[in-house]
């Protein structure tokens, strides 16, 4: 059992880890400003309110809660918010990892398990992604994370902090239990944006280009179930804690799903038609970004479990629990 520090712990995936941290018997205490994430999805541990810039509140943190280990999921998201505000991206992701890790070198922390992104790679140059693949993010979002990898190799090669760097590729679905799930504000990803149209929160969905060179003509992602990837983090951190040195790996399921397979599979597990509008392709989306995930499970013995219908059907419930939540309260009013 160890004691971790979690940041941006009351968001998505951040909060799915914690839950499963417990689970494991791990000490969990939360980290994260509000910025993006809910009060309610931290169950329980210490949390501490405040920015990773701020580095008093940064070291009080870290004194009161002495960690063994850091999991670092706070960050600005949005890769198209990111392109106007290049300057903000790079203060949070890149300044705030760099006061985060030397909070943890002062306290001694061995051990951090990073999120990375698979927009480290640019665009893609072979149809599966590999760790070897060319670093040419080209968004400052997927350039920031890029910089924290090197960073983080940096103070390793020098005898420091041993890191995971785990690029994730979409991240989808949700706590079988609805306890917690994708509540981002404005929503950007596709999966709970079409769950919106199902409820009858959104008219149609847009579809950006219906002419890239794959099956359908629509952009091709690999989505990859929250809770297989909380599960990744944890065996990385028990890894890191055993005492392997740092690593990357990719988490997706090496599986592709076009957005027109997205919506039909949105219409099978809802059970609801759902329009769509297909709009200009947006720059710097790539045809198709899937993962070549085989070092993970190498490394880690991690093979992801949940299927695209699973993912769904997850979201789904939480999208409707999250509705229900939603009526309440305005009849409350
Ligand atoms: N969701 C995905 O598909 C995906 C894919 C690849 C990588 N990632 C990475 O995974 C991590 C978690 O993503 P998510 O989808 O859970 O996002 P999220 O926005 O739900 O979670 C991030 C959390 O960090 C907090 N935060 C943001 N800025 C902060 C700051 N300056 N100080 C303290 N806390 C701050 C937010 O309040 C939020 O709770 C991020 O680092 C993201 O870049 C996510």
């Amino acid at each position: 059992m160890a004691k971790i520090l979690v940041t941006g712990g009351a968001g998505y995936v951040g909060a799915h880890a914690c839950l499963q941290l417990k689970d494991r018997g791990h000490e969990v205490a939360v980290y994260d400003d509000l910025s993006n994430g809910h009060l309610a999805f931290v169950q329980g541990g210490p949390f501490f309110r405040g920015d990773i810039r701020d580095r008093a509140r940064l070291n009080a943190a870290f004194e009161t809660v002495q960690p063994d280990a850091v999991m670092h999921f706070a960050a600005r998201i949005e890769v198209g918010w990111s392109v106007n505000h290049a300057a903000e991206c790079f203060d949070v992701n890149v300044g705030g990892s760099a006061a985060l890790l030397e909070a943890s070198e002062r306290h001694g922390v061995k051990a951090m398990v990073f999120s990375s992104t698979c927009a480290v790679y640019g665009e893609p140059q072979t149809p599966t992604l590999r760790e070897s693949h060319q670093i040419a993010p080209i968004s400052p979002y997927g350039r920031s994370k890029a910089i924290v990898e090197s960073m983080l190799q940096e103070v390793e090669v020098r005898g420091g902090l041993r890191s995971a760097r785990l690029r994730y590729f979409n991240a989808a679905g949700a706590d079988p239990l609805a306890r917690m799930g994708e509540a981002h504000d404005p929503e950007t990803h596709l999966i709970p944006l079409v769950l919106q149209v199902a409820m009858g929160q959104r008219e149609a969905i847009s579809v950006f280009g219906d002419r890239y060179p794959t099956r359908d003509g629509t952009a091709v992602r690999d989505y990859v179930h929250v809770c297989d990837l909380a599960e990744a983090h944890v065996l990385a951190l028990e890894a890191l804690l055993a005492g392997e040195r740092g690593f990357v790996a990719n988490l997706g399921t090496e599986t592709g799903h076009s957005v027109r397979e997205i919506i039909e599979a949105c219409e099978r597990v809802t059970g609801q038609p759902i329009k769509h509008r297909v709009a200009d392709r947006r720059f710097g989306d790539a045809p198709s970004l899937v993962a070549d995930a085989s070092f993970a499970h190498r490394k880690l013995g991690w093979t992801p479990t949940r299927d695209i219908d699973t993912i769904i059907e997850d979201a789904w419930r939480w999208a409707q629990r999250q509705r229900a939540h939603q009526d309440h309260t305005l009849e409350a009013v």
